[in-house]
């Protein structure tokens, strides 16, 4: 399992934005413009036609449940960057790896007696998966991945949920979308208009790092949980050479009024970790 945590970051992050870069991925000067973030959409894929993995591994969890995940998933489209970066904003956003704090996630999930039985469940950010797979065999009723790469979704989120699950899954349980929060606010949000459902519960793991996408991320939040629903999220108090981190996602929500939130549980090996618990307000 990879730990690394290589970000690829400018010396513009975290400032004022460059006001000549139009979000075109051309060069500004000598400035490179971050390219525009991808478009929202549905990845589907038929479990039985997912290839089995060359290499996989297993995850034992206190509780005693067990996840496997492939260890060396490839993308040939997302090759060179992976190759170049743990992460390189909007372009890939490091899905590829299992990160700590999703580790941490699982562990908690599996501690905690939440009754899973009928939920609905969103992975924000899944990467692997890892968190949304636990739901899905603790018996969530349908489990919704995202992640920025679609190539993610294909090469690892959807081949570790087979590994856990088999071919034989209800594919109605479980439903894949990539692209930006942006755009998966408008998709996820027509969605939960049309059928009348918003999320139980939504899971995301090392997702707070950029301070740049606290809105979006909030504002997808604020759209589709259920108002009696419940964000478990994990993440590093603070993400050093980047900026974000736990106090200040807190100090963001408190900003915006919507949500309230708790530290459930701290992790001080290595470094500081923590699982938020983020309800609605109630009024
Ligand atoms: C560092 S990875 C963490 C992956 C996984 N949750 C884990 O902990 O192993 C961050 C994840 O956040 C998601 N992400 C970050 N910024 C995003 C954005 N603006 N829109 C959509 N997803 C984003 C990506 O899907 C990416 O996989």
């Amino acid at each position: 399992m990879s730990f690394t945590f290589g970000f690829q970051i400018t010396e513009e992050d975290g400032e004022e934005g460059d006001s000549s870069c139009q979000n075109t991925g051309e060069l500004h000067g000598t400035q490179e413009c971050p390219p525009p973030p991808l478009p929202a959409k549905e990845i589907s894929m038929s479990f039985s036609e997912v290839q089995q993995p060359a290499t996989t591994s297993q995850l034992r969890l206190e509780g005693g449940e067990v996840l496997s995940y492939i260890t060396s998933p490839e993308s040939k489209s997302l090759e060179a960057s992976t190759s170049e970066s743990d992460l390189i904003p909007s372009v890939y956003e490091g899905g590829m790896k299992i990160w700590e704090c999703s580790v941490d996630l699982v562990q908690y999930l599996s501690e905690i007696a939440l009754s899973w039985a009928g939920l609905m469940v969103l992975e924000l950010g899944c990467g692997a998966g890892l968190p949304g797979i636990l739901a899905l065999t603790k018996g969530a009723e349908r489990i919704h991945f995202q992640d920025y790469n679609e190539e993610v979704l294909q090469n690892v989120t959807i081949p570790n949920v087979v590994l856990n699950t088999g071919a034989g899954l209800d594919a109605a349980r479980c439903r894949f979308f990539g692209g930006d929060w942006g755009g998966v606010q408008e998709l996820l949000t027509e969605e939960s208009e049309s059928t009348n459902n918003k999320y139980d519960v939504i899971l995301t793991s090392e997702t707070i790092y950029n301070t740049d996408s606290y809105q979006k991320l909030h504002d997808l939040m604020k759209s589709v949980l259920a108002p009696h629903g419940t964000v478990y999220l994990a993440a590093k108090t603070h993400y050093f050479g980047v900026g974000g981190g736990t106090r200040l996602f807190e100090e963001f929500l408190q900003k915006e009024g919507v949500f309230q939130s708790e530290v459930c549980k701290v992790y001080s090996e290595g470094v500081n970790r923590e699982i938020l618990k983020i309800e609605m307000k109630k009024s």
